[in-house]
């Protein structure tokens, strides 16, 4: 018997934290470049949707043609401009990511970030500190001791991890005495590999939160058009297809399909949109409203895999 997935709109706990956030979160990877006015109109349009969970890091405004530090500057300036802003979300950021290293997940290299990260966003804490990627060469020890003092000293609440494998999670939790909170794998539509790499069971196994990054493919399940040199293109343009039919018979666009897609998982999934127009914003928090049922949703993971669930 096919059945409905409803889509809870009630906020969700943020893994094993005392944090709540709402179910769909915004994200500043693109969000440097723009002025303080425009960036705080992103922002509070984000939170009036309930978005409560902002996400940037130290490293976005590079790939905008601007600086490392940019996306996390501006965020800074628009708590100077509105005080009041800080107080009503739940403030994520990343570190770990060295330009041309590329990664450094030091005791002496983290320590510095968050101090920088703290000073660029003029803020005296941050809610939740991501290592962006895993730094190979760095202690687990290292890292984890050095998370603790930061914890220790309130200069971080919590911690989460993006684009670790299941046991890189699991080696850094051994060695810490506080719980995890947070995985940040790519997932979407087209990127299924959490469905079977471990990544979304982990999250179910120990409660945590996964913020989906890329729910839309970089855009391309909104748009509709492959990347540049994009392998597999008759592949996506099937997966195209899966989402437009349902798109047509849900009376929303594909871009909500996808994220209803990411949003049905049970593990405790929380896309972090990126766009950076705010009309788009407000419509992507329609896709809470999306009736997939568990055949569409198969239909769109049969469509990835090429092939009928065995
Ligand atoms: N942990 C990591 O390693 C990592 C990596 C990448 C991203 N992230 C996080 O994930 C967040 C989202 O990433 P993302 O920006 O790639 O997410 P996305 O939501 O998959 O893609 C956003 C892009 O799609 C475009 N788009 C959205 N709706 C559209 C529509 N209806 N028509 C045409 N274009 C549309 C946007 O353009 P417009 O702005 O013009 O609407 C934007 O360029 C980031 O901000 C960041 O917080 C994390």
């Amino acid at each position: 018997m096919d059945t409905p997935i409803e889509l809870s709109k009630s906020p969700r706990k943020l893994g094993p934290s005392n944090f709540e956030v709402g179910p769909i979160a915004y994200g500043c990877w693109r969000f440097a470049g723009t002025d303080v006015a425009t960036a705080q109109a992103k922002i509070e349009t984000a939170l009036a949707c309930g978005m409560t969970l902002i996400d940037t890091a130290d490293i976005y405004g590079v790939d905008g043609g601007g600086q490392f530090g940019d996306s996390e500057e501006l965020l800074g300036d628009v708590f100077k401009t509105a005080p009041g802003l800080r107080e009503r979300m739940v403030l994520a950021t990343k570190g770990g990511i060295a330009l041309g290293v590329p990664y450094n997940s030091t005791r002496a290299y983290l320590t510095s970030a968050v101090d920088a990260s703290l000073k660029r966003l003029k803020i005296d804490t941050i809610d939740l500190y991501q290592i962006h990627r895993p730094d190979l060469l760095a202690p687990v020890a290292e890292v984890a001791d050095a998370l603790t003092s930061l914890r220790a000293l309130g200069k971080i609440k919590e911690v989460g991890l993006s684009n670790q494998t299941c046991s890189q999670f699991r080696a850094l939790q051994a060695h810490l005495d506080f719980p995890l909170v947070s995985q940040q794998p790519e997932f979407s539509a087209w990127h299924q590999e959490p469905l079977w790499d471990g990544t979304l069971d982990l999250s179910q196994e120990l409660g945590l939160a996964t913020l989906a990054w890329s729910p839309l493919g970089r855009g391309m399940l909104a748009v509709g058009k492959p990347d540049d040199g994009l392998q597999e293109v008759l592949c996506f343009e099937n997966v195209m297809g899966v989402l437009k039919r349902l798109a047509d018979r849900e009376e929303t666009s594909t871009a909500n399909i996808a994220l209803a897609f990411v949003l049905a998982h049970p593990a405790n999934v929380i896309p972090i949109i990126g766009t950076q127009t705010i009309e788009r914003i407000r419509e992507s928090a329609q896709a809470l409203d999306v009736r997939l049922t568990r055949r569409d949703w198969y239909d769109i993971v049969e469509a990835r895999q090429g092939a009928p669930m065995p």
